[in-house]
């Protein structure tokens, strides 16, 4: 992370805190929700399978930036089917920076060709070893694999979300996270249970046990891009919702945190690791302050 980056986040938590500000810094854009796959625990996939116009993400992006935005994150549906006339998902990423945005992440199913060495992250989704992955997302582990090993960049973190499917699976995906090449790290999300996907949350017994399993693995040095001190918060669902820091936007309606928070009595169940990390830094949690320090540091 340069510098300059650095201190322009640092003055924006201190305000924040000091002040207890709601200003937002990580901003989503969804792209399209369109996909090629229909994984059992998504509920955002192919609702209008609409690939909304280069001007409009443009515009979007810059209205995140007048915000105040720096960190952006390019979401889906699938965000590779994105395309308008020439135009491909890495020109966007190239306009965000161009922009003037710190971090530009983008988050894939990893089912298409990943290149993109000018985003900060690929969030990669990776839903466990081999055969828990393919029972939530289809045959799609093998091609991702692939394409891992052809990535034009060593900027991709695999991300997964826990669920009953592949909640014995964490130690696998910190291994691959560990042993892959071109990847950086893995983050984790627990399930959050939307209506359709209620049967796919985990209990408190299980959120402890896989944060066990992330806790030993960070101590035997796997890359996890995720704060330990936010473990207890996480399992209890003890944590402030939703998070004033972050806005999703999509197709012109901006969203406090996310679009699930239209979703009735969602947000007492949220799983998303991110909420958790940024509302407890935000209300200023020592130990979280510094764990998301090192963290950044080295992952960023
Ligand atoms: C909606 S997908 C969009 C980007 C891309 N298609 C992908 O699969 O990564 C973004 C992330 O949300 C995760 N996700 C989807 N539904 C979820 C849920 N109910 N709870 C937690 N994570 C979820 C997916 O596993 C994926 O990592
Ligand atoms: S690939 Fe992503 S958007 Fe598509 S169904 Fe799976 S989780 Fe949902
Ligand atoms: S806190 Fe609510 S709005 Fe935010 S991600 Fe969680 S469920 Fe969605």
């Amino acid at each position: 992370m340069k510098r300059s980056t650095f201190f322009h986040f640092a003055t924006f938590g201190v305000q924040t805190i000091l002040f207890k500000k709601k200003a937002p810094i990580l901003g989503t854009v969804i792209i399209t929700d369109k996909c090629n796959l229909h994984c059992k625990h998504c509920s955002v996939n192919n609702i209008t399978a609409i690939v909304h116009p280069y001007e409009q993400i443009r515009r979007e992006m810059q209205q995140l930036y007048d915000m105040g935005i720096r960190i952006l994150f390019l979401c889906g549906g699938e965000t590779f089917l994105w395309r308008d006339g020439n135009r491909t998902l890495r020109d966007l990423v190239i306009e965000a920076k161009a922009m003037g945005f710190l971090i530009v992440n983008v988050v894939t199913n990893g089912t298409y060709p990943l290149d993109l060495p000018e985003a900060d992250l690929i969030l990669l989704s990776l839903d466990g070893d081999k055969q828990r992955h393919n029972e939530i997302r289809g045959d799609t582990y093998d091609i991702i694999m692939e394409n891992i090993s052809h990535a034009s960049a060593d900027n991709i973190c695999l991300y997964m979300a826990i669920n009953q499917i592949n909640k014995d699976c964490v130690r696998d995906v910190c291994l691959t996270a560990r042993d892959t090449k071109h990847v950086r790290a893995v983050s984790f999300n627990f399930h959050t249970p939307y209506p359709d996907t209620k049967d796919l949350a985990l209990s408190r017994e299980e959120k402890a046990a896989c944060c066990d399993v992330i806790a030993q693995m960070m101590k035997e040095g796997a890359p996890v891009f995720n704060l330990k001190s936010a473990f207890p918060y996480l399992i209890d669902n003890r944590f402030p919702t939703p998070c004033h820091q972050c806005v999703v936007l999509e197709n012109g309606k901006l969203s406090t945190c996310g679009r699930c928070i239209d979703v009735p009595g969602l947000c007492s169940q949220c799983g998303y690791f991110f909420v958790a990390e940024y509302t407890l830094l935000f209300s200023g949690k020592p130990k979280i302050i510094f764990e998301m320090l090192y963290t950044y540091l080295k992952y960023v």
